[in-house]
């Protein structure tokens, strides 16, 4: 049984939700922008493909809330201050962020909000917390490799594409800058972890 909206715990939660993508992204574009003056411009764009998909869930819960229309929804939440200059810490406050959205958090508005009868918004709560996961795993791959060493070098020969034109080079190591754009290093990311790649097994 579905209980009215306007009363409903799920539209405090998808309010929730909204603004924690939203403060997700800007997070995100924010860090972004510190990876890129370190020059780990494989960083800075696994910032903005995330924030770019932090976008897409706050748009998911802002439709969501379609019924309340001219309306306002207060809320009170918990949300992180990170204003950090360096690239690792902030992957791993990401990473942590990430983490705690697939378990607890949105679980629990998930179950909440199939037990009000609005399966739209469990459904959505559901799905995006598997996201989540995901997101958590890369922030923590990359943070790994920083932490050792091993950003742009591996043990065994691996493809690694150069981010700005597209070649691909296959090393133990990443070209100190790419023979066909010159572009440095820090372009450089694996093969297997580059958007729109595909038939490639990780290395
Ligand atoms: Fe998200
Ligand atoms: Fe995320």
């Amino acid at each position: 049984m579905q209980i009215p909206f306007s009363e409903s715990q799920t539209r405090l939660n998808l309010m929730r939700a909204f603004a924690g993508e939203s403060q997700a992204r800007n997070r995100y574009t924010f860090a972004a922008a510190q990876a890129s003056q370190a020059k780990l411009h494989v960083i800075e764009a696994v910032f903005q493909y995330t924030a770019s998909q932090e976008l897409a869930h706050a748009k998911v819960f802002y439709d969501l809330l379609k019924e309340l229309n001219g309306q306002n929804v207060t809320v009170d939440g918990t949300y992180p201050v990170e204003v950090l200059t360096e690239v690792l810490p902030l992957l791993r406050r990401a990473q942590h962020n990430e983490f705690e959205e697939f378990d607890p958090v949105y679980p629990q508005f998930g179950e909440m909000a199939a037990k009000e009868g609005f399966s739209q918004a469990a459904a959505a709560f559901r799905q995006i917390a598997k996201i989540e996961k995901t997101h958590g795993e890369r922030f923590g791959q990359f943070a790994q490799w920083m932490e050792s060493g091993r950003l742009f070098a591996s043990e065994t020969p691996t493809k690694w594409v150069c981010l700005n034109c597209g070649h691909i080079v296959e090393s133990t190591e990443a070209p100190h800058s790419c023979p066909v754009c010159a572009h440095p290093q820090g372009y450089f990311i694996r093969q297997a972890y580059a958007p729109y790649t595909m038939g490639v097994t990780q290395a």
